[in-house]
């Protein structure tokens, strides 16, 4: 019988994707997290150049040296960050940056801190690279609480920011994210910053990168939400010069390169208008408002949470049977952590059609 190493047994499928297999056909879906746009028409039309052009054969490691330009151009206009292009490794979406990180990073024994509720990646990357997953609580909120982590942060090796958060829409601010990344420096632990929904942030408020308090921070972004190109696989990661000469071996020898053709797809989109980008933006924060107002309608009581595309609802497990029963999808909290139990994810990358009509059937039910 073959034996499998004890690093994949020991994690485990995302609960997200199983719970799909199980939904009804005629159910209204607000479990997926992905953009539901197709990707902007300048942006298509560069990658089918590409094919055309023939740009379809292995890139170097790092990427495409016009796409590493322009991310470091974006870096500086967006986020004033100054990576400078060989600072940056295109990758195969924001999943694989995650991963050549901890790869990177992280030894036998080492303490990896993530937010719980979190995003699943962060503790399976933790564990496939040996590490030791410590996932830290959020208030009733659903924020970090700098003060209360400190401690945890002391013996930790590297600490995980996704702000806005991935399950629960938290945009954190500026004092949190600068107390955090200030005390890790200090404590000579790197900050890995998740900063793929740094475009989806409502009420007129900004995004605040972590690079712009520290030097030890990574950066991973990506296409996938920004540009609804979540199957091109593009994504990219920043840090210093020495983090790049290190991480590339890990991406080399898993990836080799991104994607060609997604590599001349993105140039398009990180050179060109955002305007499409904020016609998304400004949908979302319509559909997250409906959401919210019928849900708190409903009697569900928590903070509207200000970016990314998910409301992340304290319930208990009777009442989300109900939900799921009456033909809405929904993810169930545990999916994103211990600590995640009585909650659900729903996602408002849908359209205003079906989250009125999942709305319609949560009130029959409750
Ligand atoms: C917080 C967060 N980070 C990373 C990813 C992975 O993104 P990509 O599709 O670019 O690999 C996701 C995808 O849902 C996410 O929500």
């Amino acid at each position: 019988m073959t034996e499998y190493s004890r690093r994949v047994t020991g994690i485990e499928m995302s609960g997200i994707r199983k719970f799909f297999q199980k939904a009804k056909p005629d159910s209204v879906n607000l479990g997926i997290g992905q953009p539901d746009f197709p990707t902007p028409k300048h942006i298509k039309k560069a990658g089918i150049e590409a094919i055309e052009n023939n740009l379809t054969g292995y890139t170097f490691n790092y990427g495409v040296p016009e796409l590493r330009e322009a991310l470091s151009k974006k870096f500086k206009r967006e986020n004033n960050l100054s990576y400078s292009a060989d600072q940056i490794i295109v990758t195969a979406g924001a999943g694989e940056a995650l991963h050549i990180a901890m790869q990177t990073l992280v030894d036998e024994g080492d303490k990896v801190l993530f937010p719980d509720p979190g995003f699943v990646s962060y503790r399976e990357c933790a564990v496939l690279a040996g590490g030791i997953p410590e996932p830290f609580a959020l208030t009733e909120d659903l924020e970090i609480d700098p003060e209360a982590l400190k401690s945890m942060i002391d013996d930790a090796k590297v600490i995980v920011l996704n702000s806005p958060g991935n399950p629960t829409g938290t945009v954190e601010s500026v004092d949190t994210i600068r107390a955090v990344v200030e005390y890790a420096d200090d404590k000579g632990v790197t900050v890995i910053s998740d900063e793929v929904y740094e475009h989806f942030i409502y009420d007129g408020d900004k995004h605040v990168s972590a690079a712009a308090f520290g030097d030890n921070v990574v950066t991973i972004n990506a296409a996938s939400k920004t540009f609804s190109m979540t199957g091109w696989r593009l994504g990219f990661i920043a840090g210093s010069e020495d983090f790049i000469e290190q991480s590339v071996k890990v991406h080399q020898y898993c990836q080799t390169c991104a994607t060609s053709i997604s590599q001349y797809a993105a140039i398009a989109g990180y050179t060109g208008s955002m305007d499409c980008v904020w016609e998304m933006r400004d949908e979302y924060e319509a559909r997250r408002n409906l959401l919210y107002d019928g849900l708190t309608n409903l009697g569900f009581d928590f903070k509207k949470p200000g970016g990314a595309f998910y409301l992340f609802v304290p319930m208990n497990e009777e009442t989300f049977k109900k939900i799921i029963d009456a033909g809405v999808i929904a993810i169930p909290g545990d999916a994103f952590g211990e600590n995640s139990k009585n909650y659900a994810r729903f996602s408002y990358a849908a359209s205003e059609e079906n989250i009125k009509e999942a709305l319609l059937r949560m009130k029959n039910i409750i």
